[in-house]
């Protein structure tokens, strides 16, 4: 049998044989498993709920009388860490490897089951004598360090909701998020390192603090990087004398389903951030099946997951996922390229990975550097290849699958968002795949493709990709903010999830991701609204009007394009480099690296809109020289 061919001019991988024998889930069972899915999806989940452990069994599996306000497993008690951990320390797994963490120095850390467990209720206890419990909101400022998933799980474990925030973010960023949260307790480190660089931390936490930020009582300093750093007395604690005295055993908070385990900041249009809330119950079911179906996880997996563990991919498919599933997950601190850019499949090597799900931007950036570093190490335990967050384009899919899967590996690219909290779209290690298509909808899970009133659209089509059946792991709310929450996601009904993405399905119903339909840019994989740039540009004394647009980008797929009216007294300086620079300077404070803004231009005007608002889209157009499908366009 050929493996590969090409129909209806589409180039398609069909599975080989020992994938197909040796998966979780075969051809037969998935097909089972969609249409008992499309048939009753209340039990199928629920099916897939019985799976876990729970203190008390649900009163229902659905609570939809609140609709939007969609409720999983009402009735229910549960603690995600008892599924994560607990429940491992009486199994085998006791002694299995649960997280093996390299520092970008070389350095590295393995946890067991019960190594991890134990710094988890140490650091439980020790947050608890703080005052910290249920509901109490904790902000984790952190690296990319073990200490940051114990802290994650000793929040859990206490019922406390922690709140992560990107260290690339900036000390403004944080400081509206800690008064935002009413965060009593920042946990943090002293430093970092990144691409050969010692990054403090510590002081970005002291200035975010300044002044009259009353909420936090307690910041806990985990001593990373030897640094020598300021410590107020009254509010600072070291992370090691904190946990040292504290016992090993700690009692499991019993949460409801519902109760937040976390919440998590994403951008939206408006360019105000928006803390999406997620729970115990739903997402830790819908995790449970994602690693079990999708990553296929075997008793002898390691599994890697590229993502940082202060957003949504680092939260289920480096801590949680991983972990319900009893297998070994692994973080690595630093840059890819450090100190060259073999370092992925040096540790891909090393470790014997045999799952590595990453990011487009990533293997562009590894892409551009040739095939000679690949081909140092020997990649021959890798059997499944994932990517999310972006979409995969021919090229690159091809040489990800090629050079580091020695098309031997299924690639699966995953589509899914923060909101949703789990892989929604993904294709099975036994799918037939098509490079540049995120395949179909997990069994459970509905998507239509519409137009802007909803009216589903015939294949080949693009429209607004909506989600049509609530599902366990979609988010809780926003926090704060209930009526953001039913305008954002529900404009079109209780029944049409709006993801926010434009995608088409093609002939053999697979769906492909065009891009988001609304203002929000994706820089190397992180979600920023052209409103929260422009906000940021707009609090420097230079600007008077500013449109901001994604433009192409080769590695990082889109950055951030700023066209400027200056005010009058600037617009006559004749070092347009140095207003740059200070433009570019002040945005990268307001904001924090990730906010990438490549070019600004002077303009002396800007496209409105009737309503007066900035056409960001005329911009655009102009830029890439495409015409606006305007059918497409929801705003004004
Ligand atoms: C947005 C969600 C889910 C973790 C990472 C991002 C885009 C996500 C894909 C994919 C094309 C994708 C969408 C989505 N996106 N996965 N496989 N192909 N685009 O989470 O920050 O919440 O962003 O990322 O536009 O809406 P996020």
């Amino acid at each position: 049998m050929k493996d590969t061919e090409v129909i209806a001019e589409e180039l398609v991988f069909r599975p080989l044989p020992h994938v197909v024998i040796e998966a979780n889930v075969n051809p037969q069972e998935f097909a089972t498993a969609q249409s008992a899915a499309a048939a009753d999806y209340l039990a199928y989940w629920e099916d897939a709920a019985h799976e876990l452990e729970w203190f008390r069994k649900w009163d229902q599996v659905l609570d939809a009388s609140q609709a939007p306000a969609y409720r999983w497993f009402p009735g229910a008690q549960c603690n995600i860490v008892h599924n994560a951990l607990d429940r491992h320390i009486a199994t085998a797994n006791k002694n299995k490897l649960a997280l093996i963490w390299e520092g970008e120095a070389g350095d590295s850390k393995k946890f067991t089951y019960y190594e991890l467990y134990r710094e988890v209720n140490r650091l439980a206890n020790a947050m608890r004598s703080l005052g910290i419990g249920k509901g109490d909101r904790v902000v984790l400022y952190l690296p990319l360090i073990p200490q940051t998933m114990i802290a994650m799980l000793a929040c859990a474990k206490i019922g406390a909701i922690h709140c992560t925030v990107f260290a690339g973010f900036s000390a403004k960023i944080l400081r509206r998020r800690i008064t935002e949260l009413r965060a009593k307790l920042v946990i943090t480190a002293d430093g970092f390192y990144r691409n050969g660089h010692l990054i403090s931390l510590k002081t970005i936490v002291d200035e975010a603090l300044m002044g009259d930020c009353d909420c936090v009582e307690t910041v806990v300093v985990v001593n990373r990087a030897n640094l020598d750093v300021d410590m107020s007395e009254a509010r600072d604690m070291c992370y090691d004398a904190l946990v040292r005295q504290e016992h090993s055993e700690a009692a499991t908070e019993i949460v409801s389903a519902d109760d937040p385990l976390f919440i998590l900041h994403t951008s939206g249009t408006t360019g105000e951030p928006k803390g999406v809330i997620h729970g115990h119950a739903g997402y830790m079911v819908c995790l449970h099946r994602s690693l079990d179906w999708i990553f296929d996880i075997k008793p002898t997996d390691i599994f890697w997951c590229t993502g940082d563990a202060a957003w949504i991919t680092g939260h289920s498919y480096v801590v949680y996922g991983p972990l319900i599933a009893g297998t070994t997950t692994v973080m690595y601190e630093g840059h890819p390229l450090y100190p060259q850019a073999d370092r992925m499949w040096d540790i891909v090597a090393r470790y014997g990975i045999t799952i590595l799900y990453t990011v487009p931007t990533v293997i562009r950036m590894l892409m551009r550097y040739g095939t000679q570093y690949p081909r140092m190490h020997d990649l021959s335990t890798l059997r499944l290849l994932g990517s999310v967050g972006e979409s995969l384009s021919r090229d690159v899919w091809l040489w990800f699958y090629k050079n580091i899967g020695h098309s031997q590996c299924p690639l699966l690219d995953t589509w899914w968002q923060t909101e949703t909290g789990t892989c929604m779209i993904t294709p099975f290690p036994v799918s037939v795949l098509k490079p540049g298509a995120v395949h179909r909808p997990m069994p459970g899970v509905s998507i239509a493709l519409t137009d802007s009133q909803g009216k589903s659209l015939p294949a080949g089509e693009a429209g607004h990709l909506v989600i049509t059946r609530p599902w366990p792991s979609m988010l809780l709310g926003l926090y704060g903010k209930e009526e953001l929450y039913q305008h954002t996601y529900w404009p079109l009904g209780i029944d049409m999830y709006w993801a926010g993405d434009i995608a088409r399905r093609d002939e053999d119903g697979l769906v492909w991701i065009h891009g988001r339909s609304d203002d929000i840019m994706n820089i190397a994989g992180h979600r920023i609204a052209n409103q929260e740039v422009e906000n940021a540009f707009l609090t420097h004394k230079a600007v008077a009007e500013v449109a901001v647009i994604g433009v192409a980008d080769k590695i990082k797929g889109e950055v951030a394009k700023a066209f400027v009216i200056l005010q009058p007294d600037f617009a006559v300086l004749d070092d347009r480099n140095e207003v740059i620079r200070m433009l570019k300077n002040h945005v990268r404070k307001e904001l924090g690296p990730v906010a990438v803004v490549r070019s600004i231009e002077f303009v002396n005007t800007l496209p409105k809109t009737r309503s007066g608002k900035i056409a960001r889209r005329v911009l655009k157009a102009s830029e890439t020289g495409t015409d606006i499908d305007i059918s497409l366009i929801t705003e004004d």
